[in-house]
This record gives structure tokens, C-alpha cells and sequence, in this order.
């Protein structure tokens, strides 16, 4: 067979996208260019790899067993690459990266310092929910995967790197601001909302309730981190978030700690990968720096909101004066 490995990096575009147009997008190519390589491609296997029905394409069969041939075809020419760079001693080439949504808060600022000291190393960072995060671990998607609980049903491995304090927060007018040790039986009155099915987040709120035979009273679910802050500050309800989420709201007010009993719930944010996967360089690396600089870097981090916001809150000494001077 005559197929050529660009015909092959197509194919793959399209049979994760199942899409001629989207994996054309993603490869910066056009759809009749992407189409001709793989009209061409199924010439040399001889059969069509993917079928239409309506506006969809899916994979036939041979598109199937094509796709797993290609998944480690490709994991081995970059397991290869990998092993060159590190005969010749460099760290640099790819991460593949995929964390749950939360983390989003504090990732950017570590790979940032990072990549600072490797320039060379380009990562791929992949987030979404817990739920996708476990298929994608399981399908050996990443390299390493950031989560805040370690999959229990998964051969892996997993080192706790940071503190995760999760946390009750509140509209600083609300009626339990300010209240000392709260218990948490009182909080069953209230409404909280909730992230969507699959988040760890809403994982750990739910079983704090189930375990202390409460009930959770769930009022809107909304998709991110970001919604939920917004809702809790317009009076739609309380909720449970990472103290890691709430760096900026924290600082400026706009939103208020609860203290609970029972909270913060101490978890830890770990970095994980299948304990039967060789690790590359360049995860090592990462994972070493996730070890010993995250702590340090994220002080810093913290700090920068910490100022911003005391400066935003602090009274304005020379208060700035509107003229009413109509102006003509
Ligand atoms: P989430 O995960 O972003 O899916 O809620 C966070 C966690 O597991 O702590």
C-alpha cells in the first residue's frame, strides 16, 4: 500500500473531528484539499473508510481498524522523536496535557514559569470536566492529566502537587456572612447551585451532604466556575467552589467565605498518568516542576491578586471631582 503518512495525519484530523470541514480548519487546509487525500487513501485500502448517512459521516469498518492502526502509529513516531531529543540531551518537543476545568485557574500561570525556563517544549492542554478527563486518561490521550481526586477504577499513578481547599461561598449580604461555625445542617435550608453532571466539584459537594445524611437542596446547574460566581453573586443561591476559583473575588469583596463546619474541605490537586504509560522527557520535566516550584509560583500569583484588589477597595484619597460644566 502506497498510503503516505500525510494522508494518514488527514485521515486521523477526520475521523476525531467526523468532519471534512472542522478537520480542515484545524489543519489550516481546505476541505476539497482534505477530501482529495482521503478519496486517495481509501483508493489504497481499497474500501471507503467513512459513510454518509444525512449530513453525518461516521467510519465504516476498515475506517475503524484504520484509526487504531493510526493512534499508535503516531504514538510511536513520537515516542521516537522524544527518544531523539533526549539522545541528544534537549528537552523540547510536545506535552499533551488534560485537566479539569477548575485547574484552568492556576495551570496557565505554571506552565507559563515553565516555559520560561523550556522554551522548547510545546504543550497541548486539553480541559474539561472530571468525567472527560477520566475517558481521556483511559483511552491514553495525555501524557499527564490534572485532577482532584485520583480514579480509582485506573492503574495509575499519582502525585498530590498542591492544596485544594474547597470552599462555601456566599453574597456578602447574605444573612449567614460573618456568622462563626455554622453547622452544616443549617446550610440544608439553603438553595446552592451546582456545576454540571460529570464535575469533580459537584462530586465532592454532593457526598459532604450525602455523608453527614443531609440533603442538598440543588437549585440551578451551570457549566463553569465563572457562571456559578456570577449566580451566587446575583442572590440565585450559595455554592461549594476551590478557594483557587475565587483568587480575584475574594480580594475584591464581590463575594464572601461561609464558615462552615466541616469546611474547608481539604482536598489536594494531583498530576497523573497510567502507571504502565513510559513517561517522555518532557513529561518528567513537568512533573518534577509541578513538584517543586508550583507552591512558590502560585504565592506569587496570589499575592499580584491580593494587591490589585486592596487597591481597588482601598478609598481613593483625592477622589476624582465631575464637573457638571455642560460642555458645548
Ligand atoms: P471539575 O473538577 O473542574 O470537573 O469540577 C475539579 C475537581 O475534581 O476538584
Amino acid at each position: 500500500m502506497n498510503m503516505t503518512l500525510r494522508q494518514l495525519t488527514l485521515f486521523k484530523a477526520v475521523a476525531e473531528q467526523l468532519s471534512f470541514t472542522r478537520a480542515a480548519a484545524q489543519l489550516c487546509l481546505t476541505q476539497p484539499a482534505v477530501s482529495i487525500q482521503i478519496k486517495q487513501l481509501e483508493e489504497h485500502a481499497g474500501m471507503p473508510l467513512f459513510e454518509q448517512i444525512g449530513k453525518r459521516i461516521f467510519l465504516t469498518d476498515a475506517g475503524r481498524e484504520m484509526y487504531r492502526t493510526c493512534q499508535d502509529m503516531f504514538s510511536i513516531i513520537e515516542r521516537l522523536e522524544m527518544t531523539l531529543n533526549e539522545l541528544q540531551g534537549t528537552i523540547k518537543g510536545q506535552l499533551k496535557l488534560s485537566v479539569v476545568t477548575t485547574a484552568t485557574y492556576f495551570i496557565p500561570h505554571l506552565i507559563s514559569t515553565f516555559r520560561r525556563t523550556y522554551p522548547e517544549v510545546n504543550i497541548r492542554l486539553d480541559v474539561t470536566n472530571r468525567t472527560n478527563v477520566l475517558k481521556r486518561l483511559a483511552n491514553n490521550e495525555d501524557d499527564l492529566v490534572i485532577m482532584g481526586q485520583v480514579p480509582e477504577k485506573l492503574n495509575v499513578q499519582a502525585h498530590p502537587f498542591l492544596e485544594n481547599p474547597l470552599v462555601v461561598i456566599a453574597p456578602p449580604q447574605h444573612k449567614l456572612v460573618g456568622q462563626k461555625k455554622i453547622p452544616l445542617s443549617e446550610l440544608s435550608q439553603e438553595l446552592f447551585l451546582v456545576r454540571e453532571v460529570g464535575s469533580g466539584t459537584r462530586l465532592a459537594m454532593e457526598r459532604c451532604f450525602k455523608e453527614n445524611h443531609l440533603e442538598l437542596k440543588t437549585g440551578m446547574e451551570l457549566g463553569s466556575s465563572e457562571a456559578i460566581k456570577q449566580g451566587v453573586n446575583a442572590g440565585l443561591g450559595l455554592s461549594v467552589l476551590s478557594k483557587h476559583t475565587l483568587a480575584l473575588e475574594l480580594a475584591t469583596g464581590t463575594l464572601s467565605l461561609l464558615d462552615v463546619e466541616g469546611f474547608p474541605l481539604l482536598r489536594h490537586w494531583y498530576v497523573v498518568n497510567l502507571k504502565e504509560k513510559k513517561m517522555s522527557l518532557v513529561a518528567q520535566t513537568f512533573l518534577e516542576f509541578l513538584l517543586s516550584r508550583t507552591e512558590e509560583t502560585l504565592q506569587k500569583v496570589f499575592q499580584t491578586f491580593h494587591a490589585a484588589g486592596k487597591q481597588l477597595n482601598a478609598p481613593s484619597k483625592s477622589p476624582k471631582k465631575f464637573s457638571s460644566r455642560r460642555l458645548n
